[in-house]
């Protein structure tokens, strides 16, 4: 029996050996190890031995057992490694391919100059706040001081809603009232609102019936017009450049006094004059002014006790200087080109 159980070891190893595939290997496994294979068969074959032989027999045959089987795992794991490998190498990818192109958006250039505008701001302790689109007559117009029937509102061809009661605004200079209004009439308030704007204009290459404004307020106690120029240097400055100076000119809005427009110096030509400035060395970059009494005490603040100053930027305009934009209607037209082009002449 012994013998036999040599001769069992040598034929399966030989034919593990010659196995080519992990096919082969499991029939082997199937066929030796299996409870019809030769090993079951000499166990049963025990029974005829005495108690000493088949305690010694059993011993032999356990190890010829474990022997088969661990050989028959590592030429599994051999194969098993084997096909992986090739599955690997078929699978490999060429890095040096060149790949496919993935079209990239641009930062929008207005969002861009109103998020930088916004920062400036924020970093000076203004709040950045919202307001709606659609707005009540009360906000745009009769709290700032500009009452039913008043030739200001011409200026201003609004888009009506509802009656003259609910109209599109014309300005964000309503968010003034609303902000002074929540605040409560007792603390300083410091924000810029920028949003979109809407007037009955024919769209050409500056007017657009749809565009945007930011507005600023701030008011305390004691606030001068020279807070409102000092201002001005600091964001012009840091928005345009440290050799930009600014100056005021006597203007007139009716939710202002006194009211300014405000120039800053050319910064194509550097105040030489050139074709964007038409030659005067300066550009208007926007409308401001010490908030009139009757606003103030409106929105429930005592002129006696507060004051403040307000302005409002045409966003398209400073995106337009910023740029070298000549047309507004390259802002709302959608042409991903345009916005990519001028993300690369970002100055
Ligand atoms: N709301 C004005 C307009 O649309 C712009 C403006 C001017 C806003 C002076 C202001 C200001 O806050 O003080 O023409």
């Amino acid at each position: 029996m012994e013998e036999q159980a040599k001769n069992i070891l040598q034929e399966a190893t030989l034919k593990l050996e010659a196995a080519t595939s992990l096919e082969e290997v499991n029939e082997i496994k199937v066929t030796y190890l299996g409870k019809k294979g030769p090993i079951s068969e000499l166990t049963s074959q025990m029974r005829e031995l005495s108690v000493e032989e088949k305690k010694e027999f059993g011993k032999a045959l356990n190890e010829l057992k474990q022997t088969l089987s661990t050989s028959i795992d590592a030429k599994i794991k051999f194969f098993e490694e084997e096909k992986l490998n090739t599955k690997l190498a078929s699978e490999q990818i060429d890095i040096t391919l060149p790949a496919t192109k993935v079209p990239v958006g641009a930062p929008n250039i207005l969002e861009k100059v109103i998020e930088e505008v916004e920062e400036v701001f924020m970093s000076l302790g203004y709040d950045v706040v919202d307001g709606p689109e659609i707005e009540e007559d009360k906000y745009n117009f009769e709290l700032l001081n500009i009452p039913l029937g008043h030739p200001a509102r011409d200026a201003q061809d609004t888009f009506y809603i509802e009656d003259e009661r609910i109209l599109l605004r014309s300005q964000t200079s309503p968010v003034q009232a609303r902000t002074m209004i929540a605040a409560g009439g007792d603390k300083p308030v410091r924000m810029i609102c920028p949003g979109k704007t809407y007037r009955r204009d024919s769209d050409d290459a500056t007017h657009s019936h749809q565009f945007m404004q930011i507005e600023g307020l701030l008011v305390d106690k004691d606030i001068k017009l020279s807070d409102l120029k000092g201002t001005f240097d600091v964001i012009v400055k840091k928005l345009f450049g440290e050799d930009i100076e600014t100056r005021f000119r006597p203007s007139y809005y009716q939710f202002t006094e006194p009211s300014v427009e405000t120039d800053i110096t050319c910064f194509a030509c550097k105040g030489k004059g050139c074709s964007l400035c038409k030659n005067t060395g300066w550009i208007t970059v926007s409308g401001a002014g010490m908030v009139h009494p009757n606003v103030l005490r409106n929105c429930g603040y005592d002129p006696a006790v507060w004051s403040g100053f307000a302005f409002g930027f045409g966003a398209e305009r400073l995106a337009m200087l910023k740029y070298g934009i000549n047309d507004i209607r390259t802002f709302y037209n959608t042409d991903l080109r345009e916005s990519k082009t001028f993300d690369r002449r970002d100055v």
